[in-house]
């Protein structure tokens, strides 16, 4: 018989864990029960400090909703999310567009418009740009009838699900690029805005004395048969938090602008935000996404 202490415990939960059948969740299980009991073994983790987390982690959860993901808020702000989309990067067969997070706004089924349709739905003050670029594959080729899925906050810095009846989308869209791969909507410069911070994860931000603001930022999903499907935003340079979003889902190849006179651009006279995307070939494991519309995680009542 073993003497259980701090040390031995861990070989203890190791070798019951030993006969999980699927070799995958055996490793990973394994590695965080060995992660989680050095971690409470460095901060000689107290039975109140354990209760805390306990109590944190419930009220996380308490606070998920068909349209509210706490769960990835939390993930999101200790980085963890930009962590497993750099790891899903590097598994790609060919360079494409750098990932960048889903977020909790995302709402699959957005409307299907044309080319050059607005996603305003709403009355708004906010400038009026014309969004636009083309969707190219790794050989430098247009890709045809690619889907674009693009969201975004308005110019207050607030999503349609924290406005009105969630049910109303707006600032929303899925479009379909042309023959040569272009994509084109007019749609409004969106303002950064601070994460949902009415929930645990807020209370652990203002502990933490950070600011909890994203950088001004415009969502894409980005997918056609046979590619790699992009999930990424594009982030508008000279936003105040471009250097410390709180969800760590800037890099350098996503920042853009707007251009206030751009001869280029598709919807003559308006300013643009011109990007350029790269699709990978397709890979076995699939897209990959680090996040979901949280009504396909919680199912609403
Ligand atoms: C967003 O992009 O909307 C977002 C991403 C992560 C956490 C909160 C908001
Ligand atoms: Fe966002």
């Amino acid at each position: 018989m073993r003497a259980i202490d701090e040390n031995t415990i861990t070989e203890a939960a190791l070798e019951q864990m030993a006969s999980t059948p699927d070799p995958r969740l055996k490793q990973i299980m394994a590695a965080l029960t060995r992660h989680l009991h050095n971690f409470a073994r460095e901060v000689d983790l107290t039975p109140d400090e354990w209760l805390d987390g306990i109590k944190f982690l419930t009220a996380v959860g308490q606070k998920c909703t068909a349209y509210r993901q706490e769960f990835i808020l939390l993930s999101d702000t200790l980085g963890l999310s930009s962590l497993v989309n750099a790891l899903h990067d590097k598994r790609a067969t060919e360079v494409g567009t750098k990932s960048s997070l889903v977020g909790p706004f995302y709402r699959q089924d957005s409307p299907t418009l044309k080319l050059g349709d607005t996603i305003v739905t709403k009355p708004t003050n906010g400038l009026e740009v014309c969004l636009y670029g083309r969707v190219f594959n790794s050989a430098g080729k247009g890709v045809p009838n690619a889907t674009v899925q693009v969201w975004q906050p308005d110019e207050t810095g607030n999503y349609d699900l924290q406005k009105h009846d969630p049910s109303e989308m707006d600032l929303r869209g899925t479009f379909h690029t042309d023959a040569e791969g272009r994509f084109y909507l007019r749609t409004i410069a969106p303002l950064g805005y601070m994460i949902p911070m009415d929930g645990p994860v807020g209370d652990m931000i203002r502990a933490q004395k950070r600011h909890g603001y994203r950088p001004a930022h415009i969502h894409f999903i980005i997918g056609a048969p046979g590619y790699r499907e992009v999930v990424t935003a594009l982030y508008l340079q000279g936003d105040e938090h471009i250097d410390s979003d709180t969800v760590f889902g800037v890099t350098a190849s996503l920042v853009t602008g707007v251009n206030s006179k751009d001869p280029a651009s598709p919807i003559p006279n308006l300013p643009t935000i011109k990007f350029d995307f790269h699709l990978p070939a397709a890979a076995a494991y699939g897209s990959g996404r680090v996040g979901a519309d949280p009504s396909q995680i919680v199912k609403a009542s």
